[in-house]
């Protein structure tokens, strides 16, 4: 067990590069069984949830390797189709590899995913486009099965622009023998980077990144070289740092169209933003001001995974913001922990008004996900006196070298081994 120590009030200064993105490699990985080759992965981020999906790419039966930022995986003597409960119950993006494998081997065998405690995740649009691509899908005991001698080329709309239901779509149908359509298909860049794999292997996919993307099936794919795309959330995650911890920093390596929804924010709370090709550099405002309004939408609207950052950054405007949640429901843990660092927020369903305080104070916190954890210790930089920072698992499943780089940049922050 481990915790994250953050003594608060150190301005931040310098320069970060920001690693690959978390959202886009999971599926990238899952995607790598299709070919029954080689692929290269470079801009691989050493996280957590990475490592999980390479045990389920080795119990596949796959051999991989990775050094310096580049994982490379041969599928080419891949065996199973079956992942067990164990592997599946540890990554929610687990979901991912059904697509996958049905492409691959023309079934799978999974149990329902685990992850990131954000409420009820239902994957029914996920198993409603299986069924309309001819994949006939059996539950029982937990267990999903999922068998199809071969892809039925359909139309798909998505009553909803799911972003794992898109990339289950886009695995599953790639191979086939005709066009499939999806329609109100997720926007999101890790999307994008999904087609770009995938078309680095041979399929034939168009569209991603705008809401109808088609995919003409192939037979054949073979191996490839590819590079991930920067997370955009690590990069929003750095920009919130700045703002409440104060100083300048130059974030690297990074698409600021990616982040123009969040840029905008930051913008508007009274930071100055440059931004230039692959990076920006953010100046913290003198005081923060309060945004209006801000709601979680699918992309290019403003993130949900960005949602505990924004929230932080509200604690400490000088008036009153609102946020309104409109992705995941249960996705406010954060605001409890906050209020024990003496923020003051009321939440109410969806929406979290939250009245700005002049100062946070360090206290023991829990992060209860990914991003509220990443949150609460962007929360702690600005905060009087000590917090510790628990459940630092969570963090890890999707920021390499966090307090590192943190304290490359003037924090005191450092984690501590604890013994239970
Ligand atoms: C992905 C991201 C996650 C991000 C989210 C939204 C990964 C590994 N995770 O999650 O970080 O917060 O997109 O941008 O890429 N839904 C259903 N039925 C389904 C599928 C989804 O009702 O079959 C609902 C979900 O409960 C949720 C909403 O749709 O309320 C969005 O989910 P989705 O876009 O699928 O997110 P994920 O792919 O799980």
């Amino acid at each position: 067990m481990s915790v994250i120590r953050v003594r608060g009030g150190n301005p931040l200064y310098g320069r970060v590069s920001v690693q690959g993105a978390k959202n886009a490699v999971l599926p990238i990985l899952a995607a790598s069984i299709i070919n029954g080759g080689k692929s290269v992965i470079h801009n691989c981020p050493d996280l957590t949830d990475v490592r999980i999906s390479v045990d389920i790419l080795e119990h596949l039966g796959c051999r991989t390797q990775y050094e310096n930022g580049t994982l490379t995986i041969d599928s080419s003597e891949m065996t199973e189709c079956s992942i067990p409960h164990e592997l599946m119950n540890r990554l929610r993006s687990s979901v991912i590899f059904n697509g996958a494998l049905i492409n691959r081997m023309g079934r799978s065998c999974t149990s329902y995913p685990g992850g990131c405690n954000l409420g009820h995740r239902p994957i029914d649009l996920h198993l409603n486009a299986f069924s309309k691509l001819g994949i006939i899908t059996t539950e029982e005991h937990g267990s999903i099965t999922c068998v199809a001698d071969s892809i039925t080329p359909c139309r798909i709309f998505l009553g909803f622009p799911s972003v794992g239901a898109t990339e289950n779509i886009m695995l599953s149908s790639c191979r086939s023998n005709g066009v499939t359509r999806i329609v109100n298909a997720a926007r999101e860049p890790e999307i994008v980077d999904l087609q770009g794999f995938l078309n680095s292997m041979g399929a034939n996919i168009t569209g991603a990144g705008t809401d109808v993307i088609e995919i003409r099936g192939v037979s054949k794919f073979h191996d490839c070289e590819y590079s991930v795309i920067p997370d955009r959330i690590v990069a929003a995650t750095y920009m919130a740092a700045v703002v409440v911890a104060g100083g300048r920093v130059e974030i690297a390596n990074i698409i600021p169209n990616h982040i123009s929804a969040f840029i905008a924010v930051m913008r508007e709370c009274g930071a100055s933003v440059t931004v230039r090709d692959n990076s920006l550099v953010i100046t913290a405002p003198t005081y923060i001001r309060p945004v209006r309004m801000i709601n979680t939408l699918p992309y290019p609207g403003f993130p949900t995974d960005a949602q505990s950052l924004i929230m932080t950054v509200m604690s400490l405007a000088k008036g009153t913001s609102i946020i309104r949640e409109n992705i995941f429901c249960g996705r406010f843990t954060h605001a409890a922990e906050l209020i024990r660092m003496g923020a003051d927020i009321d939440i109410s369903d969806k929406m979290a008004v939250i009245r700005g305080v002049r100062s946070l104070s360090g206290c023991s916190v829990k992060a209860a996900d990914l991003r509220s954890g990443a949150a609460l210790v962007v929360a702690a930089l600005a905060s009087d006196g000590e917090t510790e920072i628990s459940n630092v698992c969570y963090i890890d499943r999707g920021y390499q070298d966090f307090e590192k780089t943190l304290s490359a940049l003037g924090a005191d922050i450092e984690r501590i081994e604890t013994v239970d």
